[in-house]
């Protein structure tokens, strides 16, 4: 880094290049510094419940290791068993567990980061809490590699939880689906993932597989929703408050999968939806995020923008955080018509988000490919204190140059 900020040569960090954003991409050229090799587990503390890591490591990997000790790291995006948990903090990945156990925010302690100068420090301490000054642990996390190098991370893990339940609920109307899930809040439940699905997603997702999946015609969208803890008991409980709820709100019909192996075909159909889109055509994904409540109005009002431009949108996530992802389907278009019309699409579905009290990214972050959008969503004088902020840190700007803004 020393010499590269000296010549003033671009560097671009690359973790597993799984990021939907593009911001693994060396734009400007220069040097793509791969991180894929510093992929040790360090040391997992017992008896902190934390984890030192290097930033190569693959999220399931860690996720597997510490489970040999009852520990739990929750974070798990749709790709945990490829991406790295160095790329995680670069975008502040979430997934469906991220309703109730939070994002990779909220595993993160400490963090020890090159700077483009090739300084090295540590963000903060390797503790619960932290009030010692501004919070640059925080600040490099969701910086999507422009700010510093993540070369080494503390983790806070939890106990592991010990059972769950897996339910479909099935659904005639998808707006009564987007409706059923603040229904589920406020009827008392806290489900660990309440993933909203479209039955094309499913579709998608068992032709890429090449599995069976059955999606009725009258079925029209499904809520995937996982119920855990420790109590046996008490999950059943919560099982059974959910399924009348769930019926309250017009599901057409609710199944429990009763085996691990059925919880593992619908998690891997659930997880595949992205790469089966698109494996299916050219697609747009987008990232969107709104109030929980305001999920039914984000929904209606993409289908209705979508269909006056004539493109097919397939949509599913995490519904529970109100993290809706919509893949916009390129299908028979013309180049022409889709690179123009897509993005006025784009901008449309994006000021309606926006005007729900949402925003244009939950956890895939901005990058290469949302950064034109961001000004719909961020301020001028929110985007000039971000480029004031990295020019504290890269005053050369070397560091992913042309990401974000
Ligand atoms: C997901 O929830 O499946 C992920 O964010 C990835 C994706 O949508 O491609
Ligand atoms: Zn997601």
């Amino acid at each position: 880094m020393k010499y590269c900020n000296s010549k003033h040569i671009c560097v671009t960090p690359r973790g597993a290049g799984t990021g939907l954003s593009g911001g693994a991409l060396p734009v400007y050229g220069g040097v793509v510094l791969g991180l894929q090799r510093m992929n040790s587990i360090v040391k997992v503390d017992t008896e902190n419940f934390q984890a030192i890591v290097e930033p190569g490591v693959i999220n399931e990997v860690l996720q597997q290791t510490v489970k040999e000790y009852g520990l739990f790291y929750p974070p798990d995006p749709a790709s945990k068993g490829t991406c790295f948990i160095g790329g995680n903090i670069a975008h502040c990945s979430g997934g469906p567990r991220a309703l109730k156990y939070g994002t990779t925010r909220d595993y993160v302690l400490n963090l020890e980061v090159v700077l483009p100068s090739g300084d090295i420090i540590w963000t903060g301490a390797n503790t619960l809490k932290y009030a010692s000054g501004y919070n640059l642990t925080h600040l490099i996390i969701g910086s999507e590699g422009t700010l510093g190098i993540v070369t080494k991370i503390v983790l806070k893990l939890i106990p592991f939880p010990t059972q769950n339940s897996l339910l479909l609920a099935s659904f005639a109307s998808p707006i009564d689906a987007c409706r059923a899930v603040s229904s589920i809040f406020m009827g008392g439940c806290s489900p660990s993932v309440c993933e909203f699905i479209e039955p094309l997603a499913f579709r998608l997702a068992a032709d890429y597989l090449q599995v069976a999946f059955e999606t009725p015609e009258t079925v029209q969208a499904y809520l995937l929703i996982e119920i855990d803890g420790n109590n046996g008991e008490l999950i059943a409980k919560e099982c059974e408050n959910m399924y009348t709820i769930l019926t309250e709100g017009n599901c057409l019909e609710v199944l429990l999968a009763t085996t691990t192996s059925e919880k593992e075909h619908l998690w891997k159909l659930r997880r595949s939806m992205g790469e089966a889109s698109k494996k299916s055509t050219v697609y747009k994904e987008e990232d969107t995020v709104v109030p929980r409540a305001q999920l039914p109005e984000l929904f209606a009002g993409t289908k209705t923008i979508a269909a006056r431009y004539g493109l097919r949108t397939v949509c599913y996530g995490h519904a529970g955080d109100g993290n809706l992802h919509i893949n916009i389907l390129k299908d028979e278009h013309s180049d022409a018509y889709w690179n123009h019309e897509v993005k006025e699409a784009i901008k449309e579905i994006f000021r309606l988000c926006i005007s729900l009290g949402g925003t244009i990214s939950g956890e895939h972050g901005i990058g290469l490919v949302q950064k034109e959008y961001l000004p719909l969503a961020v301020s001028e004088i929110q985007i000039d204190l971000m480029r004031n902020i990295k020019r504290c840190f890269d005053p050369n700007l070397i560091l992913n140059p042309g990401k974000i803004f």
